[in-house]
């Protein structure tokens, strides 16, 4: 399960590489600018349709080259039969194939090759805006609640149509329709979410306490609206304020997850450090739970994860990495003796050759 074979033609630094990985962990070692996070970026382009990278797709066609190709052979959700998966930029289209077809849109890669990245940014999750915090959980809900997909892009659509109609100032009976949708929608959301939270909440809160020392971690979700009010009347109430700034201020779209240590504001209270330690440990929940509810293995990648922890926190960390039972992928700059004994398969990165 996870990501057997991939081969990478022209992507960045990239210009050929095939390379099969072990269904455990895969050690990739290189100097710096050696090529490690375009490989990374790679397989995620393969899971996600799109970089975590900034820029467009267009800048990572290597120098000189009219396309970058990515194929990637993984293994169908449900019959676990072998499915490749593809993706080709050019300068004029992002074509995507699974098993040779145009997919419908680009969340069929996510359905059919799930990977999680923790990277450098990975502590944004706990000190950064609550958008990532959204991001995190929505993660989890597209992968086991199938009915999620749908309701978000039938949500969004009715929220980009209201917030136009709000900066034309044009009449409130013109909004009706689109505000039943965003409450339709934005209802099942929500209940959504919070069923997905019921099942993530034990794991993660117990694995992030850990990670802290035993500390006591809460995890508050709010929907995005004042709780003592539903959705359809939150909106009713807001409507003045929204016709101002142009915009929907209730809403799933402004949900927000709440992270408390022993009863302080997380992002006020820790460390650099110990925020990359907590936030990956909720992330590695979230692989957990992933395969206990769909019975499936992702493919977790780990970018230079480890540069800003001493060696304890490391080897704490790894060790959990390797007890998710998640495919993984880690880079690093040169490695410890700990790692390449536990390292089913390493690989050497220099000037973008992949040995
Ligand atoms: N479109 C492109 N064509 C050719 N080279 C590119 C392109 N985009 C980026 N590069 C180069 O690819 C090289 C490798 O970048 P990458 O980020 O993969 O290195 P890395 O091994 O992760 O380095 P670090 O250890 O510093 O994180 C860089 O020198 C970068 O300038
Ligand atoms: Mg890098």
């Amino acid at each position: 399960m996870g990501l057997t074979r991939l081969s990478i033609r022209n992507f960045r630094c990239i210009s050929s590489a095939d390379l099969e990985f072990d269904p455990t962990l895969n050690l990739i070692i290189g100097k710096n600018a050696s090529g490690k996070t375009s490989l990374i970026e790679a397989v995620y382009l393969l899971g996600r349709g799109r970089s975590f990278r900034a820029g467009n797709l267009e800048a990572a066609i290597r120098t000189g080259s009219a396309e970058f190709q990515i194929h990637g052979l993984t293994t169908h959700p449900r019959s676990a039969i072998p499915l490749p998966v593809g993706l080709v930029q050019s300068h004029r289209q992002l074509l995507a194939k699974i098993a040779g077809m145009a997919p419908e849109n680009l969340a069929s890669l996510s359905e059919n090759f799930p990977v999680q990245l923790i990277d450098s940014q990975a502590h944004q999750l706990i000190g950064g805006g609550p958008r990532s915090r959204r991001q995190f959980l929505d993660w989890g809900v597209f992968h086991v609640e199938p009915a999620f997909f749908p309701s978000w892009r039938k949500y969004q659509r009715a929220l980009q149509q209201r917030n136009a109609l709000l900066r034309a100032k044009r009449a409130l009976k013109e909004m009706a329709g689109w505000d039943e949708e965003l409450v339709v929608h934005g209802n099942a959301l929500d209940r959504m979410r919070r069923a997905y939270l019921a099942n993530l909440l034990p794991t993660a809160l117990q694995w992030a306490s850990q990670a802290l020392g035993g500390a006591e971690i809460n995890l508050d979700y709010h929907s995005g609206w004042p709780e003592e009010l539903s959705l359809s009347t939150a909106i009713e109430k807001t409507i003045h304020r929204d016709y101002e700034s142009g915009s929907t201020r209730c809403g799933p779209h402004r949900a927000e997850i709440s992270i408390r240590i022993n009863g302080n504001a997380a992002r006020e209270r820790i460390s650099m450090g110990q925020e990359k330690v907590l936030a990956g440990s909720l992330l590695l929940a979230q692989t957990v739970i992933y395969r206990s509810l769909t019975g499936r293995v992702c493919t977790l990648l780990l970018d230079d994860f480890p540069s800003e922890l001493d060696s304890i926190h490391q080897q704490r960390f790894l060790q959990r990495v390797l007890e998710t039972g998640s495919q993984t992928l880690i880079t690093a700059i040169e490695s410890g003796q700990w790692i390449m004994d536990v390292a089913a398969k390493l690989f050497h990165v220099e000037q973008g050759k992949i040995t």
